[in-house]
């Protein structure tokens, strides 16, 4: 056994932080990861804020065993859909080493980059079963969607579980930018008696998430399709409002400002550069509510995912406070 640095998280978000941890190059691969009841512990090379609680622990060397054939290169696993990833040279070599797991039918390759107000990418066929929809499962829940025609990625599994521990039965939560529902649908199934209003603008997305919401047998939800400018109007006091529209949330903020409850708490995501991952954000934040007549503070600041080379996509929970300025 050795002793070495580790990020500690609950079981669910074990396989996120891996593939973030990889992505950062940070993953000490000769170590075992290792679990107890409720956590997942990972050993890392370098300390790391924000992918869960840094510690240190006793590991096992890492034998040679790998359940998944090994695939060299870079893809995402959306159900049984595996997207490799648009740089990478070979895809059919890897398609056919992927086709090798039995839970793996289809495969693409992106050709573009997610982009677009929808938040979509373009894809090319590789090999496999010709079909673009598929059901995810993520924490208890099941998401059916088109690769191909709404923004959707597992890499947001461990953060889904960290806002949705914030809520408490009885909240009321906006979700902003919803896309297929995987915070939304999380959240209505964990808390009953909460109320979840699900707005977002691509027609496609609005289609699986209310057929998302059946297959959950979510009642206490309501979804809106439309600009969240326009469809959030009329709403108040807010206990939760998820604003996952990392490229362009401060657009927003003022109409959110304008639904949150005071005590309510706002999860603003974005990109950042690493030279100034959360200052100059908070500032910007502060600002804007100050411009509004409102006084925020950060109750959190955490890397989400790495997103570009030294850029992070980056969530701000801040707090609305009581006290008027
Ligand atoms: C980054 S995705 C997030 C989706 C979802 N929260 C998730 O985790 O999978 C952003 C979503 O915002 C939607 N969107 C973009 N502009 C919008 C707007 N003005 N009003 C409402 N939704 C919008 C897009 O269609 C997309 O589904």
């Amino acid at each position: 056994m050795i002793e070495s640095l580790c990020v500690k998280v609950p079981r669910p978000a074990g396989e996120s932080t891996r593939k973030s941890l990889i992505e950062l190059h940070l993953l000490d691969n000769n170590l075992k990861i290792k679990s107890n009841k409720h956590y997942i512990f990972i050993p890392v090379s370098k300390p790391i804020e924000g992918l869960g609680e840094l510690g240190t622990e006793f590991f096992e060397i890492a034998g040679h065993e790998n359940p998944m054939p090994p695939v060299s290169g870079a893809y995402e696993l959306i159900g049984d859909i595996a997207i490799i990833d648009q740089h990478e040279k070979n895809p059919l070599e890897m398609a056919n080493v992927l086709l090798k797991h039995k839970n793996i039918k289809t495969i693409f390759q992106a050709t573009s980059a997610v982009s677009g107000e929808y938040r979509t990418r373009e894809v090319s066929f590789i090999k496999g079963e010709k079909k673009t929809e598929t059901i995810y499962r993520e924490n208890g829940c099941k998401y059916l969607l088109d690769v191909t025609q709404v923004y959707f990625t597992p890499r947001l599994s461990t953060e889904r579980m960290r806002i949705t521990a914030q809520v408490k039965n009885g909240d009321t939560v906006v979700d902003m930018f919803a896309g297929i529902g995987p915070f939304s649908i999380l959240i209505a199934k964990t808390y009953p008696d909460s109320y979840v209003i699900a707005v977002d603008k691509n027609p496609v997305a609005i289609k699986y998430l209310r057929e998302n919401a059946r297959l959950n047998k979510i009642k206490n939800i309501e979804i809106r399709e439309g600009d969240a400018k326009n469809e959030i109007k009329g709403i108040s006091d807010a206990d939760h409002v998820i604003m996952n529209l990392p490229h362009s949330g401060f657009e927003f903020l003022d109409s959110t400002f304008g639904i949150i409850k005071r005590g309510g708490i706002i999860h603003f995501y974005a990109i950042s550069h690493e030279a100034d991952l959360f200052e100059g954000l908070t500032g910007e934040i502060e600002a804007c509510a100050r411009k509004a007549g409102l006084q925020v503070f950060s109750l959190d600041r955490r890397i989400v995912r790495p997103y570009a080379p030294y850029q992070y996509n980056i969530c701000i929970d801040f707090q609305v406070s009581s006290q008027v300025i």
